[in-house]
């Protein structure tokens, strides 16, 4: 029941500080966008175990323990949670306690019933309605058996079914923090003379960039001046170091309203991030961080991408890129549904994972499946130390920095960019464009940032609009060949932000039933390609936007500077630079992101955390 969870745990510096209690709540702020049903702590005091916990938003828990402070420790854990059963109160949020033992849970245990059954019979009480709480009951019952926290979390661990991160403190052990992994994420940071656990590193980076992945089914220990790793059996495994690439001022506002407004306006760096150093001298693109064999790439006869929600558009923008560039066929599949329906892959496809937090459950569920079925797997992934580069051959690493705000933003942009070099890299090895082609195309992309910022800078018409429209119930929005996963990206930052009902189409779709929805009146979005493109892809967009025009729409048009083809029917343009069709989603989802944004603020929501969402789907 610690669905998606964020997870942080702290030992060092002397009790006198406060300052576990400060990193773990500092750390929970970071990773509130992991979910924010409910908040907990709990301080390992001289005088035994001492929590607090509130359902909400980590305000609430912020409040409670000013209102009622915790002893001073050495050790702190904390939990903000995303429920997936059992309602979001007080009682079910974490720590779980039972007897000396405390436990925070990111995850499910699937095997729960039996487990609480057996625990009822030996005459146990339960507070909660939650799995988590079992664990607490068995691992307080297997320390007093051991009288060690790590050999009884060993122990525990081997009894449970499903998935979970789990941390645990003791009140014999004020200075020990104890965790483990399976199938949920778990990262460590290394300090001086301090200790961290986070569920990704964005809990500690204000402290330290030192860091260590931790894999499957793995345990580790922590204490101000050790950190000790052995997997389930106690086998002592050796953990690989990494260092953090962000800057920590990355996941701080910075003095905008709000993170996403944020990373909206870090989205010419994170593209321009994303190119750095991925060319030699000569401008050969040199992708080192895919170490497949290059013969193996030569025999690729199919690519699929995989990923779920915006990560999946960007992913179908890149479609549209690798097949023509390539040649190579590429289908993309939400992960969800490539799991389960059998997919035909083999030796010769390549899956692309596509996703910022490289926790996606969903997806890492398809890598499997792939690697299983002897595909080769290339993972597009923002956050280091996460799963699914660990489990993937390969990863090529977005460099968009932390992305806070839930719905996805910046990270987007990274994908398609990253993406787009995956499809240079394999014209290239494959020869299917020419040198100077590749290089042409990697100047447009480097001229991109620039573009981006000149969007930005043209976006009050777009906020405007987004302000009067607060109360719209419907938008729809249209788009073609690379337009069209714009448009349904555009859709759903807008349900997902705004909660007003909205629908991505492709133009061409239209007559063949969704405009029987257009009536007086109704808001459409259209993204419509270059002019100097293929014309026929223009000026059929045109007419679309003629067709609903006619019918009563009101149009809101995105067209590239100088395309005037579209101004007699448009109620609204809002202007890009021009740039090659294949480029333009770099450009065109910006007023859409824009436009998403600015409404929920208008409506007074919060953007930063849209109800009923959590940032990394870490289960299925
Ligand atoms: C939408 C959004 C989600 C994610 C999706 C995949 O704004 O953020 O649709 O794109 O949950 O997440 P990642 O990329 O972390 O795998």
């Amino acid at each position: 029941m610690g669905g998606m969870c964020g997870i942080v745990g702290y030992v060092g510096s002397p009790p006198a500080s406060g300052r576990p209690l400060e990193v773990v709540i500092e750390g929970l702020r970071r990773l509130e966008y992991r979910g924010y049903d409910s908040a907990g702590v709990v301080v390992v005091t001289p005088e035994g175990l001492e929590s607090t916990k509130k359902a909400g938003k980590l305000a609430n828990l912020v409040e409670a323990l000013e209102a009622a402070p915790l002893g001073l420790g050495t050790a702190a854990i904390g939990h903000t949670r995303w429920a997936t059963h059992g309602a979001p109160n007080d009682t079910n949020a974490h720590p779980h306690r039972s007897g000396r033992t405390a436990v925070i849970h990111n995850g499910i245990v699937e095997n729960f019933a039996t487990l609480k059954a057996e625990l009822l019979a030996e005459g146990v009480e339960f507070a909660s309605e939650t799995d988590t709480e079992v664990v607490a009951h068995l691992l307080d019952r297997a320390y007093d058996a051991t009288g060690d926290l790590t050999s009884a979390m060993r122990q525990v661990v081997r009894r449970l079914d499903g998935t979970f991160t789990l941390l645990a403190v003791h009140a014999h052990h004020p200075d020990t923090v104890v965790g483990a992994r399976h199938d949920s994420p778990l990262v460590v940071g290394l300090g001086e003379g301090e200790n961290f656990l986070g569920s990704d590193v964005a809990a500690f980076i204000a402290r330290t960039r030192q860091a260590l992945e931790l894999g499957q089914d793995e345990v580790v220990t922590i204490t101000p001046t050790s950190v000790r790793v052995t997997d389930f059996d106690g086998k002592p495994v050796q953990a690989r170091p990494f260092t953090v690439d962000w800057d920590a001022s990355a996941a701080e506002k910075g003095g905008f309203r709000s993170f996403m407004d944020k990373e909206i306006a870090d989205e010419p760096k994170a593209v321009a991030d994303t190119l750095l150093g991925r060319t030699d001298a000569d401008g050969q693109l040199v992708l080192d961080e895919i170490r497949i064999e290059e013969s193996v790439l030569r025999a690729v006869n199919k690519i699929v991408v995989v990923a779920c929600g915006t990560a999946a558009y960007a992913g179908h923008v890149a479609k549209y890129a690798i097949e023509h560039w390539c040649r190579i066929p590429v289908e993309v599949e939400l992960a969800h549904e490539f799991r389960y329906r059998d997919p035909v892959v083999d030796e010769r496809t390549l899956v692309v994972a596509v996703s910022q937090s490289g926790e996606t459950m969903d997806t890492l569920m398809a890598v499997r499946h792939a690697r299983e079925q002897g595909s080769t797997t290339l993972a597009i992934v923002n956050t280091h130390g996460s799963t699914i580069p660990r489990e993937s051959d390969a990863v090529l690493y977005t460099h968009a920095g932390p992305e806070v705000a839930v719905a996805s933003t910046k990270a987007f942009l990274a994908q398609i960019t990253a993406a787009y070099l995956v499809g240079l890299y394999l014209a290239q090895l494959r020869g299917t464009l020419f040198s100077d082609e590749i290089a042409s195309k990697l100047d447009e992309l480097r001229v991109m940032p620039d573009k981006l910022q000149t969007v930005l800078d043209r976006s009050e018409r777009v906020r405007e609009i987004a302000r009067w429209m607060a109360d719209t119930p419907t938008v729809l929005f249209l788009g073609r060949h690379v337009g069209y996963p714009v448009a349904m990206e555009g859709a759903l930052k807008l349900k997902e932000l705004a909660y007003i009902h909205a629908e991505g189409f492709a133009a061409g779709e239209l007559k063949h039933g969704p405009i029987a929805l257009i009536e007086p009146g109704q808001p459409v979005f259209v993204v419509v390609p270059s002019p100097r493109g293929r014309h026929s892809l223009h000026s059929k967009v045109v007419s679309n936007i003629q067709e609903i025009r006619a019918r009563g729409a009101r149009t809101l048009v995105i067209a590239e500077d100088g395309d005037e083809a579209v101004v007699p029917f448009a109620d609204e343009v809002f202007r890009v630079p021009r740039c090659p069709t294949l480029l333009a989603p770099l450009l065109t989802v910006v007023p859409l992101q824009v436009f998403a944004c600015e409404l929920a603020h208008a409506k007074g929501l919060d953007v930063d955390q849209p109800r009923n969402l959590a940032k990394s789907v870490t289960v299925e």
